[in-house]
């Protein structure tokens, strides 16, 4: 029997593709054949463990594709074939070669955690040539995200569409859709679907966009933009960029003052919908990203733990952490994509925010439970949270996520 370290080499190794001088990892063969933005940082920080060239290749390529606005996309379609995907909404609309209005990539974007990554990245083996390489071009995105995200005077970044969270279907975007908490995952599609047409609508200027469509001030979005904003300052201050060095810091400080302030009471930070206006009160994986960007007291993140992820009736599980409460109308443990089955990103957000608090055992159980969600049902895309049955796309990557689960 294979360690686990070698399955997870081994996964990465099969998932990985070349495009000309380029070198990425598809998340899964068969369902997901593209290169994916924010699942090449959990690539590069599962491959700095066995390969880090590999891991620097990996953002070198998911960074080659910014827009002209300097914002790095969510998708680059390396190969245009639509024949060799039947993943959803690449089928929908003649998507990959118009509706983003641009060749070769989407038009949005996903988490950014980009910055936190390639510091993580420059920790291995202090390649500061590396981060050189790629500063620009994570300054031009994050400075795009400080600016053309924001509305008024709040530093809060919006998202312009559900798939911008990295949770697509997730139930915090469906009252914002006119969705009621029990649907099929066509319905919802169709709706995300309508959010592209409006985003193409206004040319995917997301100040236009924002100010006419969807809008949502998204909790893990905002919390990993602070975290990632104090890693370019610290990146900057590295390669002697002090103006960069100071505007980043500012920023980052900004964001997460703004976040405590203006999301959370107490334990409870919330996502905003309409534009900023109205707090999206369902109970989902996110009501745990504040440990991740340690914005809790103490005691505020005790009663967090308790009252939630310990709690049989919201999040505890056989298997932790479903992505949504099982309280929630919502919630469906077998066809809910991200509205109810396990995803192995977030409870690795949730490890490392549990460690943060200082929540060791409770960390290791979660750890421990990722751990047997593989060996029961592989590397499955994710899993039911009772039965720990695998769900969703074969040879999914980011179950080697539980290798930095340190
Ligand atoms: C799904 C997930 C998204 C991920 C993509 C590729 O759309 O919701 O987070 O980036 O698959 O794995």
């Amino acid at each position: 029997m294979q360690s686990l370290n070698d399955r997870i080499e081994k996964l990465m190794l099969e998932n990985r593709r070349e495009a000309g001088i380029h070198q990425y990892t598809v998340p899964s063969p068969d369902l997901y054949p593209f290169q994916w933005l924010w699942d090449s940082c959990f690539h590069a920080i599962i491959l700095s463990y066995f390969d880090v060239d590999a891991a620097k290749q990996e953002l070198r390529a998911a960074f080659s594709h910014p827009l002209v606005n300097g914002m790095i996309p969510h998708i680059i379609y390396w190969q245009h074939d639509t024949a060799q995907t039947n993943w959803g909404r690449e089928m929908r609309g003649d998507v990959i070669n118009a509706a983003w209005g641009v060749v070769g990539t989407s038009a949005i974007t996903q988490p950014p955690i980009m910055a936190m990554t390639a510091w993580r990245i420059y920790e291995k083996d202090n390649d500061i040539v590396f981060l050189q390489e790629i500063f620009a071009v994570l300054s031009k995105h994050y400075r795009y995200l400080c600016t053309d995200r924001r509305l008024g005077s709040s530093p809060l970044a919006f998202i312009i569409n559900p798939d911008e969270s990295g949770e697509d279907n997730s139930p915090r975007f469906d009252n914002a859709q006119g969705l009621a908490p029990q649907h099929t995952a066509n319905q919802n599609l169709d709706r995300r679907i309508d959010r592209m047409r409006e985003n193409a609508l206004c040319d995917f200027m997301a100040r236009d966009c924002m100010s006419k469509h969807f809008a949502i001030i998204d909790v893990p979005f905002n919390i990993f933009l602070s975290e990632s904003l104090e890693f370019m300052s610290q990146i900057a201050a590295l390669l002697d960029e002090t103006d960069d060095a100071d505007y980043f810091n500012t920023e980052g400080r900004k964001v997460s003052e703004a976040v405590s302030e203006l999301l959370c009471t107490d334990s409870i930070c919330s996502s905003y919908d309409s534009n900023g206006k109205t707090a999206i009160e369902t109970q989902t994986w996110s009501m745990f990203m504040p440990l991740y960007g340690g914005l809790l007291s103490q005691e505020d993140a005790n009663e967090l733990v308790e009252k939630w992820l310990l709690n049989a009736k919201h999040f505890w599980t056989e298997f932790p952490v479903p992505s949504t409460s099982i309280q929630e109308l919502s919630f469906d443990a077998t066809k809910g994509f991200w509205r109810g089955p396990v995803w192995i990103a977030p409870n690795w957000i949730i490890y490392k925010g549990l460690k943060r608090y200082g929540f060791d055992t409770i960390a290791d159980e979660i750890k421990e439970k990722t751990e047997a969600l593989i060996n029961k049902s592989g590397f499955r895309e994710h899993y039911n949270p009772h039965t720990g049955a695998g769900l969703g796309a074969n040879n999914f990557t980011w179950g080697g996520l539980v290798i930095d689960m340190t």
